[in-house]
């Protein structure tokens, strides 16, 4: 923290394109390291070898549009006059520019421990501001490889600082420290003991969400299948984006459940060094979850589509049909490859049990009407909807919020750059 805090007021005074340049540097430094950091994803949370790759790939992209946005954002400031308030003459000139925080604490998740420790780096960097970095338990030495690619890129010592250890040994020393003057964090419902145990900090949380898939009967039901599969098991479901509950229309059900479960057979089940589709959820304890979700599921009559089938952490891809509002997975996020699906008879009731639950992240919605698709979009209370597509953060530039219990504030290059910055003025007077 002392070593932030130091180095932090002589990276405020580095010229904005410099910080810039460097960032550029750190990007193309992070995606020569491509093969070596996605290997340690592949092997520390069992990422699939090709999308740990492209983890890598866009964190780096993410790093280049963030020197590139903040240069343009960070170079205007406002300049004010009084005589547009009642009562003033013309003698006042605010001044106004963005200043950096000081020190960003960024603690990123486990499912992207890169990508989401770079979209908290990138933006607090180009700020000016000094980071302390908490990477995951799992992905820490991912992490650490990043980190070292932007030393290598050449970052005064002190500025980027990383602290490996379990959230919950140093997690509240951080997060409670003195010296940190903002926190950006993605992770489980620890964010909000965070939120509050922090001090009068800015905070940027992302903390998970019950993204629901909303299908009306006019949709392209071969879009929404393919869509459910990818939204629903794409890293086997550990994605806070990742569909977890589709809300869909009696008269299509059948047909729907149908067409996933022809696509989930094909579904290759094993290793990520092999890069199958379904891998390992990343602990026993989140299997066990998982396994307890799908159980009272069971006992309350849920239809299995699949046999439930689990060999240490791999469990295989589960839809479960005919869920009902009683059954824990209705409403709790099983961050595995296991989807429910509601059957409804109106839009209405689907908006309903969207809304009921205290999650709000993204949801998504299919059908050609494009009027009625944004009616349901206006009616959901979640941060994003999609319309004919599965919930997703990217592209990276997007905003990025989640409502209720799943978040404060919002993400997205341009948004976090604002949000670790301060509105500095300065008024001349004139006699
Ligand atoms: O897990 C949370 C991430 O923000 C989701 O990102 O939509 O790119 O998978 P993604």
């Amino acid at each position: 923290m002392e070593t932030a805090k130091v180095a932090q007021k002589a990276w405020a005074r580095t010229p904005l394109w410099k910080r810039a340049e460097l960032l550029h540097k750190a990007a193309a430094i992070l995606k020569e390291h491509k093969a070596p950091i996605a290997e340690c994803l592949v092997k520390e949370i069992a990422k699939p070898a090709k999308d740990a790759i492209s983890e890598v790939v866009r964190s780096g992209d993410l790093v280049s549009y963030t020197a590139e946005e903040g240069v343009r954002i960070l170079g205007e400031g406002k300049l004010l006059v009084s005589d547009s308030f009642p009562g003033n003459e013309r003698n006042k000139y605010c001044l106004s520019s963005k200043v950096p925080l000081g020190v960003v604490l960024a603690i990123p998740p486990f499912n992207y421990p890169v990508n989401l420790a770079v979209s908290k780096i990138g933006p607090a960097l180009i700020a000016g501001n000094a980071l302390v970095l908490k990477p995951p338990t799992q992905g820490a030495v991912a992490a650490l490889h990043m980190v070292h690619c932007f030393h290598l890129a050449g970052f005064p010592k002190g500025l980027i600082n990383c602290v490996t250890g379990k959230g919950s040994e140093i997690g509240d020393f951080l997060t409670m420290h003195p010296g940190v003057n903002c926190i950006s964090f993605t992770g489980g419902d620890t964010g909000i003991a965070i939120s509050k145990k922090a001090g009068m900090v800015p905070l940027q949380m992302e903390l998970g969400g019950k993204d629901a898939c909303i299908v009306l009967e006019d949709a392209d039901l071969d879009l929404v299948a393919a869509n459910i599969v990818k939204g629903g098991f794409s890293y086997s479901g550990q994605r806070c984006t990742a569909v977890k509950v589709v809300l869909i229309m009696e008269s299509v059900a059948d047909i729907v459940v149908e067409k996933v479960k022809a696509k989930l057979a094909k579904l290759t089940v094993g290793p990520p060094e092999a890069d199958s589709d379904i891998t390992p959820v990343v602990t026993e304890s989140s299997a066990n979850f998982i396994e307890g979700l799908v159980m009272d599921a069971k006992e309350k009559g849920a239809t299995f589509c699949q046999e439930y089938r689990r060999e240490g952490n791999l469990i295989w891809p589960l839809l479960l049909d005919h869920v009902r509002p009683d059954m824990r997975i209705a409403w709790e996020e099983p961050f595995g490859p296991v989807l429910p699906v509601i059957r409804i008879n109106s839009v209405e009731e689907g908006i309903h049990h969207c809304n009921a639950s205290n999650f709000g992240l993204q949801g998504c919605v299919f059908t050609k009407d494009i009027n009625k698709a944004i009616m349901i979009s206006d009616a959901m209370e979640t941060g994003t909807v999609q319309i004919n597509s599965a919930p997703a953060r990217g592209p990276d530039h997007f905003p990025f919020q989640g409502l209720k219990d799943s978040g404060i504030g919002s993400q997205g290059i341009t948004n976090s750059i604002n949000m670790m910055t301060k509105v500095k003025s300065t008024v001349i007077n004139l006699p």
